[in-house]
């Protein structure tokens, strides 16, 4: 589970976009419901690309999905986009915000066309229908 820039803001950052619920808060959720649904969830959040970068790559291998909410760098990040797809791990996308509704420049995601699917809009709801979504995913896995 990864978050990109300004994500460590959550719940104080533009309450009325984002909400105020805090990316802890989501963390603790998404931990819970990664026990019922028996996989493990390991989160982590950064405002450096590169270090997200860093961390995409350690996940080839000891990871078995990713699901990401990149932040801005979703609609910029190249280094990103190339990182996941270099782990050939099914990727989610997810948002808190439903961000076709906003502005032109949120509308295009360089993860989307390699992502299995997106979540978006539903707050932090969004983070656990994406890992409710990916386990889906491992659990329908033929290989
Ligand atoms: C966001 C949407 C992005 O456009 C924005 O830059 C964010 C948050 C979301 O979760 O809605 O930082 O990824």
């Amino acid at each position: 589970m990864l978050h990109g820039p300004n994500l460590n803001l959550v719940g104080t950052r533009e309450p009325t976009i984002y909400g105020r619920t805090t990316l802890a808060d989501i963390d603790a959720q998404l931990q819970q419901l990664g026990a019922e649904l028996g996989v493990a969830v390991a989160t982590f959040q950064s405002n450096s690309e590169g270090r997200l970068v860093d961390r995409i790559q350690a996940a080839r291998g000891s990871a078995m999905a990713i699901v990401i909410n990149a932040g801005a760098y979703t609609h910029t990040s190249v280094a990103i986009r190339d990182a996941l797809l270099a782990t050939e791990l099914p990727v989610v996308e997810v948002h808190l915000s439903n961000t076709y509704k906003r502005e032109a420049f949120r509308h295009r995601s360089l993860i989307a066309d390699i992502a299995v699917g997106q979540v978006v809009g539903f707050g932090p709801d969004s983070y656990l229908l994406g890992l409710r979504a990916a386990a889906g995913v491992l659990a329908r896995r033929t290989d």
